[in-house]
């Protein structure tokens, strides 16, 4: 049924450029093309190829084919291809993943083959695999519903002729919050790259760096603490990050009751799709009358759980209360998954931007963690913004944002020789700055 067909990604790549001896065509492993994006959970495309998978090394490329759905939508981008491949969940058990990969129509190759590649671990936080951007992302764009800052930084970095890599780092469980599984699908994901590339495409050199914000920080700073550990050859150039849910207590404690409560829940459910025993004690503690309605959020995106849940007190869903929203998650797990500082040193360069009076990441967690990974050598600037709360810091240091990633991709950011840590006051706002000219 499914013919081999070999898309010329590499021309499609170089297609600003004169014809390149250094670019070959990538095998597509199937031709099977959607000309709409199927849910995942229906698409027969969300299965790895055959039974060896689980044998291959992380990173392995599954799977490639040409992204469904009309990305022409987006402005500066040109082809764009899912990839399944090789990754490890959070028990440390063979897992694979799925990311999206965007070709900007003019890549910005240096004369050394040096060509900028940003992970882009975006927000989904949801434990509906539905939600996953390989689908979610073609779905929104199509409904003009996609994030404006999402959608500004995506943009931007085509622009700038950068690769963007998004990946669907809760992997298939949809086990949003599940830190180590988001790390590994992270970095997995630049393995990938990296071997399609060796493989095809061997003159050009990937430079390669993380952004995310809020549910997207938890991926890029998992990836960044298992990355010496887990995938040692990797050299990130840098990692920009903000709103960061570095301790989960204090993540469900400020959201509980407030316009953030589906966060919570969505949480609390990822990470029981991603660990049985979560999943066993937690139909044990919620209330039997409300058990049906808290895992009605396995069917919701995030922004359908926030409507869902808005001001309700999470502790309530539990037999046992406050102390039932608190110890749902085991305290291993606790430890292992959602709580930042715990499994290693990040050694890139990290941007770090949060609102002082950010609501729902309470900052005194991020001082904490900046200050850790600080102590043990890595080097951070650390921009704490006087004005707005979680949902502004995700725009207000909009440009250091793009500076730091300028200046990382271009290979001429100085590293500082310790940690930075600013109070700054930016108040931006994406529509009277100029970036909303880079929207069609
Ligand atoms: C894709 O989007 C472009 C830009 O809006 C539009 O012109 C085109 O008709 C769309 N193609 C399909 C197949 O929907
Ligand atoms: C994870 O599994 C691999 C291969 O099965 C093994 O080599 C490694 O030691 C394990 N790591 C941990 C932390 O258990
Ligand atoms: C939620 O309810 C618990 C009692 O079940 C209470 O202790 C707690 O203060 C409430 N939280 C909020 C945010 O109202
Ligand atoms: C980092 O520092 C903390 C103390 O601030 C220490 O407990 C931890 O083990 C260190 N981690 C690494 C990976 O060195
Ligand atoms: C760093 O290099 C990039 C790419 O070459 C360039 O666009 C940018 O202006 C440079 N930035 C600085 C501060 O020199
Ligand atoms: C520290 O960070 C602030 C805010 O990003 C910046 O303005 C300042 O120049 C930095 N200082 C040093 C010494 O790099
Ligand atoms: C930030 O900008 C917004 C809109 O431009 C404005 O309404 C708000 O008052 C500003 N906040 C501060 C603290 O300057």
């Amino acid at each position: 049924m499914l013919s081999t067909v070999f898309l010329t990604l590499a021309a499609a790549l170089l297609q600003a450029c004169t014809a390149s001896p250094v670019l070959s065509p990538l095998p597509v492993s199937e031709g099977l093309q959607f000309p709409k994006p199927i849910p995942p959970k229906k698409d027969p495309w969300y299965t790895p190829p055959d039974k060896h998978w689980v044998s291959k090394p992380p990173g392995t490329l599954l799977r490639v084919r040409e992204a469904p759905g009309n990305f022409t939508l987006l402005k500066h981008a040109h082809k764009v291809y899912n990839l399944m491949f090789r990754t490890t969940n959070s028990q440390n058990q063979s897992e694979w993943a799925v990311t999206t990969v965007f070709f900007p129509k003019s890549p910005a190759i240096s004369k050394d083959g040096v060509l900028p590649l940003l992970s882009y671990l975006i927000p989904y936080e949801s434990a509906c695999l539905d939600a996953s951007p390989s689908y979610s992302l073609s779905e929104y764009l199509a409904g003009e519903r996609l994030n404006v800052a999402v959608r500004d930084n995506i943009v931007k970095a085509l622009g700038n002729g950068w690769l963007v890599d998004i990946p669907d780092y809760e992997g298939p469980k949809a086990s949003y919050f599940a830190g180590q599984m988001a790390g590994h699908a992270t970095l997995d994901s630049i393995r990938a790259h990296l071997k399609v590339f060796a493989e095809h495409m061997p003159l050009i050199k990937l430079r390669y760096a993380m952004l995310g914000y809020s549910g997207g920080a938890q991926a890029v700073e998992f990836a960044a603490e298992l990355q010496l550990k887990y995938a040692p050859e990797l050299i990130f150039s840098g990692a920009a990050l903000g709103g960061v849910p570095a301790n989960a207590l204090d993540f469900f404690r400020a959201c509980s009751g407030t316009i953030w409560s589906g966060a919570v829940v969505q949480a609390i459910v990822g990470v029981m799709n991603q660990f049985d025993k979560v999943e066993q004690y937690a139909m044990s503690l919620l209330k039997r009358e409300k058990r049906d309605e808290f895992l009605s959020a396995r069917e919701m995106t995030i922004d359908e759980s926030l409507r869902r849940f808005a001001n309700k007190n999470i502790s309530n869903y539990f037999k046992t209360g406050e102390d039932g929203m608190e110890n749902v998650i085991s305290k291993e797990v606790l430890a292992s998954d959602c709580t930042m500082g715990n499994l290693g040193t990040p050694q890139m360069p990290m941007f770090i931007y949060q609102s002082i009076h950010d609501e729902a990441m309470p900052i005194k967690n991020t001082d904490v963690l900046v200050e850790q990974h600080c102590n043990n050598g890595t080097k951070i600037t650390f921009e704490r913004n006087t004005i707005g709360g979680h949902r502004e810091g995700g725009v207000n240091a909009f440009r250091s944002v793009w500076r730091f990633l300028g200046e990382v991709m271009g290979g001429n950011y100085t590293t500082p020789s310790k940690c930075n840590i600013t109070d700054t006051s930016y108040n931006f706002t994406l529509t009277s700055d100029g970036i909303s000219s880079l929207r069609r």
